[in-house]
């Protein structure tokens, strides 16, 4: 058996942003996904006969990227993210199934994170028409913070860049990193889970929709950009304080851009008094909040009392990896 987990993400700065060409900051977090590979003598998945029509992003690595002909394989998956929740499951998904079986296969190559992002931005993008951005498939290989943008955010380390010829056009991406200093530790992100699904497709035409028709909605997506390079310089920093205000400052603009909901608002004002900042992350509408604090088992009663559902995890969790069995 080949086993490897890959971790969930969390975007902290530049949703919807990022769509129109600014920055947008991740973190992996400590859920993931953990998949095991070995062969057999049917074809199964999580017990059931492997259809590979229902799970385009598996078929896909096991035909396109491996060109895998050999015996059945038998696929275990294990997950502790919330699906369609704008926690990168799917992208974590590809990450540990394509390293559960490059591990497999080559047992004597190690991983190499970055062709591993590659190949699970590759899966996401036949799986969704040709549209897919890099960043949970690059959060989740590469660990840590990532920054994802058109252009290099200074102060970031630059990691690879990667294109995407989508439906659209050509697409191009350099993901950049910076490192998370030590002091960062003593706080947490706890991540609040609407209970609904964010339809991510449906929010980006919903901004397009709002900015062509109240073009001075773009100044909103200026303002996140400003926010987005000063959360960054204060998480370089290990300036918690401004890192949350930075927080708040940016749900108020996604607010502005009308991807928030009433489920979303309560629970970041039940997490405020009991956090550093708040905001919603990811596409909205539904989905997730995260709040950044250093009383996370307060933040997690106010998040169930406001009828979310919790998760608390470290900032920055280790990227994809290969579990010994
Ligand atoms: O799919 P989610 O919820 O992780 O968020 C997507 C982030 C957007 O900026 C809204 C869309 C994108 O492609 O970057």
């Amino acid at each position: 058996m080949a086993e490897a987990f890959a971790p969930g993400k969390c975007i902290l700065f530049g949703e919807h942003a990022v769509v129109y060409g600014h920055p947008a900051v991740a973190v992996a977090i400590d859920q993931g996904v953990r998949v095991g590979v070995r062969e057999s003598t049917e074809w199964i998945l999580e017990g059931e006969p492997f259809v590979p029509s229902r799970h385009p992003h598996i078929s896909h690595i096991i035909k396109n990227v491996f060109e895998y002909s050999g015996p059945p394989l038998r696929i275990e998956v294990e997950s502790s993210l919330f699906s369609a929740a704008g926690m990168g499951s799917s992208a974590a998904l590809s990450n540990a199934f394509g390293a559960a079986l490059h591990c497999l296969l080559n047992p004597e190559e190690p991983l190499d994170p970055i062709s591993m992002a590659r190949l699970a931005h590759s899966a996401e993008a036949s799986a969704q028409k040709g549209r897919a951005s890099p960043t949970d498939t690059a959060t989740s290989a590469l660990g840590g913070c990532v920054v994802v943008s058109d252009l290099q955010v200074p102060g970031t380390r630059h990691v690879f860049d990667t294109s995407l010829t989508t439906p659209e056009g050509n697409r191009d991406w350099t993901i950049n990193v910076i490192d998370i200093p030590a002091g960062i530790e003593d706080a947490r992100l706890v991540i609040g889970f609407s209970g609904k699904g964010s339809p991510t497709g449906r929010m980006v035409a919903r901004v397009a929709k709002l900015i062509s028709e109240s073009p001075e909605r773009i100044e909103d997506m200026e303002a996140i950009s400003n926010i987005t390079k000063a959360g960054l310089t204060a998480l370089s920093a290990g300036n918690l304080e401004a890192l949350g205000m930075a927080m708040n400052a940016c749900h108020e603009r996604l607010q502005n851009l009308e991807v928030s909901s009433p489920q979303l608002d309560r629970m970041v004002e039940a997490a405020r008094p009991h956090s550093l900042g708040a905001k919603l992350t990811g596409a909205g509408g539904g989905g997730c909040m995260v709040a950044l604090t250093q009383n996370p088992s307060r933040v997690c009663e106010a998040i169930e009392v406001a009828g979310g559902r919790p998760l608390s995890t470290g900032l920055g969790s280790e990227g994809i990896r290969v579990l010994q069995s």
